[in-house]
C-alpha cells in the first residue's frame, strides 16, 4: 500500500504519463506542485489531507464557497430527471436568461455556453458580423481566453511592451494583426486609433476590472470615454465581465460604474464551479444568433441543466440580503488588516482589490496600467506566497495573480491569514 506522504506523487506520476505536463490547462502547473484531492466550503486538502484555505479559487469561480450545500442540492435535483436532451427551449435555461436580464444593466437577452473563451469568442465574432469590420482593440493586461483574436499582451515582458505579445504557437497570423492593443485607462491613445482607424474597428474589448494582473481599477472617464468614442465610431462595446461578473454585483462591475456595454460577457462564479458561461446584450444584436439569423451560434453542452440548475441557485443565494454585505466586509478586513502589517513593519508593497478579491503588490502606488505594475518585485511576490502555501494559505504563487474570498470563508479564516501573512512579511 502507498504510503500516504506518496500519494500526491503517485497522482502527479500518473498524471504525467498520460497527460502532457499531467494538467489540462496550462495555468494549472505551478510550484510547489501539489495535488489537491477535495474542496469544502473555504478550504481544500491535498492529497495528504491538508488543509489551506483557499484564496486560488480556481480563479474564481466558487464565489460561495466550494460544494455549497444549496448549490449541490438543485444540481442533484435537475440531474434526477434530465440530463442533455438537446432539442428546443427549456425551462431551466429560460428561468436562467430571466434571471440575468433582470440583474444585469446590458442584458436585454442572453445566450449560454460554457467557458468564458467562447464567449468573448462568438462576442467578437457577432460584433464582425454587425459592423461588417475585422480589427478589434484589447487593452494590455486583460485576458479573454484562448482564441487566436485575443491570446496576447497579458503579462508581458517590458522589452515588447508596445509590440503584439501572441501567447502560443499557432496563432491565424491575420487574426493577430486584425488585433491592436493599447494601455489600460489611456482614452487618448484610444481616441487617436479610432481618428485613423475608427471605420475599420468592429470592437472594443475589455475587463473592466483587468483581474488578470491583479486589480487595476478602471478611471470612470475612461470606460465612460469608451461608451461614448463606441457609440460614436459605432463600434460594438464589450465588457468581458468573465471575473466581476457575480463576484463584484449581481449587476456585474457595470452596475457599480453605471456604464451599459452593448455586449457582456460572464463565466466563472455565474454557476459557483459548475461550467457555465453567457453572452448578454442588447436585444437588437443578439438576434442575430438565433437559428436562421446571420451569426451562428451553437454547442452540444449549451446551458447543461447542471449548470443552469446551479446559477439559478447561485443568484437565489446572492438575492440574500446579507450575501454581498459577508463577501465585502471580507475583503474590507483582509485588505485592511494586510495595509496594516505592511505599514508596521515598513515594507515597500501596494493593498489591491474590490470587493471579494485581495492581493498585495510588493511596489508603491501609482497602480493605473500594466506598466506601473513592471515595479512590481516578482521574486518578492512568489517567495510571500510560497511561504504562505507552506502556512496553510493558498495564494496561487505566480506573478500578479488575483486572491479571491468566498461565502464560505469567516472572519476567523481571515485573521488566521493575516497572522500567516504578519509572520511572512517579518521575515520577508
Ligand atoms: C476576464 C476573462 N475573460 C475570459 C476568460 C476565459 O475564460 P475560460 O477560462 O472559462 O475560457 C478568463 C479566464 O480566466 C478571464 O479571466
Amino acid at each position: 500500500m502507498a504510503t500516504i506522504a506518496s500519494r500526491s506523487q503517485e497522482i502527479i506520476e500518473q498524471a504525467q504519463r498520460f497527460i502532457p505536463g499531467g494538467v489540462s490547462s496550462a495555468n494549472r502547473l505551478v510550484e510547489p506542485n501539489l495535488v489537491f484531492t477535495r474542496a469544502q466550503g473555504a478550504y481544500i486538502f491535498d492529497a495528504e489531507g491538508k488543509r489551506y484555505i483557499d484564496y486560488h479559487a480556481a480563479f474564481g469561480p466558487p464565489l460561495l464557497g466550494h460544494c455549497q450545500p444549496e448549490v449541490q442540492q438543485r444540481v442533484v435535483e435537475a440531474m434526477s430527471h434530465t440530463d442533455v436532451i438537446g432539442v428546443g427551449s427549456s425551462d431551466l435555461e429560460a428561468q436562467l436568461a430571466e434571471k440575468i436580464c433582470e440583474h444585469v444593466p446590458s442584458a436585454e437577452k442572453v445566450l449560454f455556453c460554457n467557458s468564458g473563451s467562447e464567449a468573448t469568442y462568438a462576442a467578437l465574432r457577432l460584433a464582425r458580423a454587425i459592423t461588417g469590420r475585422q480589427k478589434i482593440i484589447k487593452f494590455q493586461g486583460c485576458y479573454h481566453g484562448w482564441h487566436d483574436a485575443i491570446l496576447m499582451n497579458v503579462i508581458t515582458p517590458a522589452e515588447k511592451i508596445g509590440q503584439r505579445d501572441p501567447l502560443s504557437a499557432g496563432m491565424l497570423p491575420q487574426a493577430i494583426e486584425n488585433t491592436l492593443v493599447l494601455p489600460f485607462n489611456d482614452l487618448n491613445a484610444v481616441q487617436q486609433v479610432l481618428q485613423e482607424q475608427g471605420t475599420e474597428i468592429a470592437a472594443i474589448i475589455l475587463e473592466l476590472i483587468p483581474h488578470n494582473i491583479g486589480t487595476v481599477l478602471p478611471q470612470q472617464a475612461f470606460v465612460q470615454g469608451l461608451r461614448d468614442l463606441t457609440r460614436q465610431h459605432q463600434i460594438v462595446l464589450i465588457f468581458d465581465e468573465v471575473v466581476t461578473g457575480f463576484r463584484h454585483g449581481l449587476g456585474g462591475y457595470q452596475k457599480v460604474l453605471g456604464v451599459t456595454p452593448d455586449l457582456t460577457t460572464m463565466a466563472k462564479s455565474i454557476a459557483n464551479g459548475f461550467p457555465l458561461a453567457a453572452l448578454a446584450g442588447r436585444a437588437d444584436l443578439l438576434d442575430h444568433c438565433a437559428p436562421g439569423g446571420d451569426v451562428f451560434f451553437a454547442g452540444t453542452f449549451n446551458a447543461h441543466p447542471a449548470s443552469v440548475a446551479a446559477s439559478l441557485a447561485t443568484i437565489e443565494i446572492l438575492e440574500r440580503p446579507d450575501s454581498y454585505a459577508h463577501l465585502f466586509n471580507l475583503g474590507k478586513r483582509m485588505r485592511d488588516g494586510l495595509a496594516e502589517i505592511v505599514q508596521r513593519h515598513g515594507i515597500t508593497a501596494t493593498v489591491a482589490g474590490f470587493g471579494s478579491i485581495f492581493l498585495l503588490y510588493f511596489m508603491e502606488p501609482p497602480i493605473e496600467s500594466y506598466t506601473d505594475l513592471l515595479r512590481n518585485d516578482a521574486k518578492k511576490f512568489v517567495d510571500y506566497r510560497c511561504a504562505l502555501i507552506t502556512r496553510g494559505i493558498y495564494e496561487l504563487p505566480v506573478n500578479l495573480k488575483r486572491n479571491h474570498i468566498s461565502l464560505a470563508h469567516s472572519a476567523a479564516d481571515i485573521d488566521q491569514s493575516l497572522e500567516a501573512a504578519n509572520e511572512v512579511l517579518k521575515a520577508l
